[in-house]
C-alpha cells in the first residue's frame, strides 16, 4: 500500500512539471464562439499531441508539445484568451486568418517568444498601442492585413528580424515608421490613410506597397 502511494506521488510530480497543454488548449477554446463544428476533434478524452503529430485540428505538434495554431477559415468569434496560452512554453506560430475576430488587438507580449503572428481578413479594429510588440525580438512574420485597424503603425513593430510585414487594407494613419529592411522581404501598407514619406529604407520595395495609401 504504502509503496503504490509512493508511486502515485512520483508520477503527480512528473505529470505536474510537464504542461498540461490540453487543459491550456480547452481554456482557450471554452473563449472563442463558434468553435464548433470546427474544433469539436478539441475533446479531454484525446490529447492534443502525439509526437510531431497534431491530434486535434489546427493544433501544430513537435516532440509532443504544441508550437502553433492554425486555426483559418472557421468563422470563429469571441475572444481570443491570450492567457489561456501562456502556459504553452514551446507556442511559437498563430494563425487566426479568415474568421470573424472582432475588437482592439489582443496582448501577444503575454506570448513573448512569438515568430509568427496571422490576423489577417478578420474584423479587428481600433487603435494598436504603440508598444504592442515590444520586447517581441523574434517576431519574424506579422500578418494583419484586411482589418480596420486605426491610428498609426506601431513603432514596436520595428524588430530588425521581421521579414514579412502585411498591413494593406486597414485604416492606419500618420508616418510609416523606419522600419529597417536587411531582412524585410514582404511589405505591404497599401489602402491605408498614411502620410509623409516613404522612409528611405523602405524605398527599394515594389511601388504596390504603397498604392492607395496616400490621399
Ligand atoms: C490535463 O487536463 C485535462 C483537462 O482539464 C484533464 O482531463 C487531465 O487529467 C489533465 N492531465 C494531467 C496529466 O494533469
Ligand atoms: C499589396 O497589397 C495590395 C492590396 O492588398 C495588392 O494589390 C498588391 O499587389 C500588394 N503588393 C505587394 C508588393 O505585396
Amino acid at each position: 500500500m504504502v509503496v503504490v502511494a509512493m508511486v502515485m506521488v512520483l508520477s503527480r510530480d512528473v505529470a505536474g512539471q510537464k504542461e498540461n497543454s490540453s487543459e491550456a488548449l480547452l481554456k482557450f477554446k471554452s473563449s472563442l464562439a463558434n468553435a464548433d463544428p470546427g474544433l469539436e476533434d478539441w475533446v479531454s478524452s484525446t490529447s492534443p499531441c502525439s509526437g510531431n503529430t497534431g491530434n486535434w485540428k489546427g493544433v501544430l505538434c513537435f516532440n509532443g508539445y504544441v508550437w502553433g495554431l492554425q486555426l483559418e477559415d472557421m468563422k470563429l468569434t469571441g475572444q481570443i484568451d491570450v492567457d489561456s496560452l501562456v502556459p504553452l512554453r514551446f507556442l511559437r506560430t498563430l494563425s487566426f486568418m479568415n474568421n470573424n475576430f472582432q475588437g482592439t488587438m489582443p496582448d501577444w507580449r503575454k506570448l513573448g517568444a512569438l515568430k509568427s503572428l496571422y490576423l489577417s481578413n478578420n474584423q479587428f479594429s481600433g487603435h494598436i498601442p504603440e508598444d504592442a510588440f515590444r520586447g517581441m525580438t523574434s517576431l519574424k512574420k506579422v500578418y494583419l492585413a484586411n482589418n480596420k485597424f486605426t491610428g498609426p503603425i506601431p513603432a514596436s513593430l520595428e524588430s530588425p528580424k521581421l521579414i514579412e510585414l502585411r498591413l494593406d487594407n486597414n485604416q492606419f494613419t500618420g508616418p510609416i515608421p523606419a522600419i529597417s529592411s536587411d531582412n524585410l522581404k514582404v511589405f505591404n501598407v497599401s489602402n491605408n490613410y498614411l502620410e509623409g514619406p516613404i522612409p528611405a529604407p523602405l524605398l527599394k520595395m515594389d511601388p504596390t506597397s504603397f498604392a492607395g495609401t496616400y490621399t
